[in-house]
């Protein structure tokens, strides 16, 4: 077989077979193939697209490039989920403790943040001593003990996906969906779980801006689930604006576990009930939707849930004591106000200008290396829909320096306020089986 005749064919729009997709991600692993080959391959998928098939294949190629998280030694049926990114976004952590107090046994493997979005273990980590890295005795028995464990991803998973990433990355062939789905499934499929429920954002602060693109991903994704044996559902979120009012990481801990003493923030709750609803579904725990939320809901209001989140906390060395009182949280120096200037209704608010604008303030990382300050981050007052008066707050800065006027500047970019009433945007668009 050779690398050439495979360029040309896909070039030429015709179906890649089972081998050749299998050779292709072999050899080039092996570097038998140069990344000129491997660069061209992906621009002709990049303009000629992959069938369902093909995307299934290369995902599972990606899959057997590295390690397979094995995890039969867990009781029950493993579902995980995970989010395409987004600014806010803290519902791992009221999902996976809720969907733990329901029985459900959650293994989960998260990713740290780069750029304008944060990550789930730079934000757990904001709790003292709490574990990232378990030995994998720990994790699997943590898991079946406390029905919940969060943990680092690990080096060896979908390598080729890492290699392609890479090289995607430096020749514009990253915005395809056909290889954003298998790059996303491959470290899912290879991250053990039995079913999946995707989490797509769709807005400015996604990924995805338009709900047409966020759709065909969400679709794209199913069906790679589906066809590689694991029931996936995907549902289609809203990103035009930040989820809850916090974003950082100990303020996002903070909001977090308020949602699970059973405050209520709308759309976090909203989408937190939402996602759990299908894991539990998919795990055959409730078999209704409506029977998913109320049961959900009452895992809320009776104190179970929080009760799930404490013990894993506990089980992977973190101070508890900071959930019963969240202001032992780490917290920033200085509380600076951002203030409206002029009078309306909030229209918009551009979830990536306030994820870059936690990132200057230190809450996020601009390079690999940079070092995350768990005490800063933004509480925003304001959100879509609300009524603002001139000068009215619309937005706190936490952060550990004085002078931080171009945080400001950022901020007040971000919210559009206009004379009109606003809609706010609902927050499940649509769910995708
Ligand atoms: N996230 C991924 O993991 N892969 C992509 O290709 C794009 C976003």
């Amino acid at each position: 077989m050779r690398m050439v005749d495979i360029i040309a064919k896909k070039r030429n729009n015709e179906e890649l077979t089972k081998e050749e997709i299998e050779f292709f991600i072999k050899d080039y692993m092996s570097e038998k193939i140069p990344d000129y080959q491997v660069s061209a391959l992906m621009m002709a998928i990049y303009y000629q697209g992959m069938t369902s098939s093909e995307t299934a294949i290369l995902t599972q190629a990606m899959v057997e490039s590295g390690d397979q998280i094995d995890l039969s030694s867990i009781k029950g049926h493993k579902v995980d989920k995970h989010s395409t990114g987004g600014v806010g976004d803290k519902t791992t952590f009221i999902v996976a403790p809720l969907v733990a107090a329901a029985g459900i046994p959650v293994a989960k493997m998260s990713g740290r943040g780069l750029g304008h979005t944060g990550g789930t273990i730079d934000k757990l980590e904001a709790i003292p001593g709490f574990r990232v890295e378990l030995t994998n005795d720990e994790f699997l028995s943590t898991v079946n003990e406390h029905k919940l464990a969060v943990v680092g991803q690990t080096g060896n998973l979908a390598p080729a996906d890492k290699k392609l990433y890479a090289l995607r990355d430096v020749t514009a062939t990253v915005d395809s969906i056909p290889l954003i789905a298998s790059s996303i499934m491959s470290k899912k499929i290879a991250s053990g779980a039995d079913s999946i429920v995707l989490d797509v954002k769709t807005g400015s602060g996604a990924f995805m801006k338009t709900l047409e693109d966020s759709k065909a991903l969400a679709h794209e994704m199913v069906s790679i689930g589906n066809n590689l044996g694991r029931n996936t559902v995907a549902v289609i979120s809203d990103m035009n604006q930040p989820l809850g009012y916090e974003i950082g990481n100990a303020n996002e801990i903070k909001e977090a576990v308020e949602v699970l003493q059973g405050k209520k923030v709308n759309d976090l709750r909203t989408l937190g009930l939402e996602l759990s609803a299908h894991m539990t579904i998919l795990a055959g725990i409730y078999s209704t939707y409506e029977e998913a939320i109320k049961a959900l809901e009452e895992l809320i209001d009776n104190g179970s849930a929080l009760e799930a989140f404490k013990g894993f906390i506990k089980a992977q060395g973190g101070d508890i004591s900071v959930i019963d009182d969240l202001s032992k949280l780490p917290q920033a120096n200085f509380e600076i106000e951002v203030k409206a200037k002029s009078t309306g209704f909030v229209h918009e608010i551009d979830a990536e200008s306030v994820g870059v604008a936690a990132m200057y303030l230190g809450a996020g990382r601009a390079t690999k290396d940079d070092q995350i300050n768990h005490s800063v981050g933004i509480t925003l007052t304001k959100k879509i829909g609300d009524k603002v008066e001139d000068g009215e707050v619309i937005a706190i800065l936490h952060a550990d320096k004085e002078d931080v006027t171009d945080v400001v500047d950022k901020m007040l970019q971000a919210y559009t306020i206009e004379d009109k009433q606003a809609v706010p945007n609902k927050m499940i668009y649509e769910v995708i089986r």
